[in-house]
């Protein structure tokens, strides 16, 4: 991958990992620490997701508008994940490590097609004029960090 979608995409491979350490901690009965990287893990794509409903999908959609809908497609992606992060917060409560699989699993795979996805249509999108507004967009990704969340997350 070069350096032009590097920094669209940077932490989608921090999400991965993320997961696995909440399911190895679950996996040794550590459910205290496992709580505790899942709540890191759902600040963080919290933070990433607004980036790219507010900043990212915006500025694609205003470029090159939304041929045969893929930034909805991502955009519809983004609210699948939601539910499931949503179940998996219940879920994780009842320290039942089967019931967790069942619900980490699922999560796990949709996120990892998401951002398979994600990168491809980015790499598609990201022209010229875009490449050239970088500095810019990384300071309005940056100012997503002091504002509210739109996105309705039940927790
Ligand atoms: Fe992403
Ligand atoms: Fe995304």
């Amino acid at each position: 991958m070069n350096n032009t979608s590097n920094w669209l995409v940077h932490d989608h491979r921090q999400y991965d990992i993320s997961l696995d350490e909440c399911e190895m901690a679950a996996d040794l009965g550590e459910w205290k620490n496992a709580k505790r990287l899942f709540e890191n893990f759902v600040m963080d794509l919290k933070l990433h997701m607004q980036m790219e409903d507010e900043v990212l999908y915006p500025l694609f959609i205003n470029e090159n508008g939304d041929p045969e809908g893929m930034i909805s497609h991502l955009s519809e992606e983004h609210d699948y994940l939601v539910h499931l992060v949503n179940d998996l917060s219940y879920i994780i409560k009842s320290n039942d490590f089967d019931h967790f699989l069942e619900s980490i699993e699922p999560l796990h795979t949709a996120m990892k097609l998401h951002n398979e996805h994600e990168e491809k249509v980015f790499l598609n999108m990201a022209n010229q004029s875009i490449l050239m507004q970088r500095d810019l967009i990384i300071e309005r990704l940056k100012a997503m960090q002091n504002k509210q969340v739109r996105r309705d997350w039940d927790f």
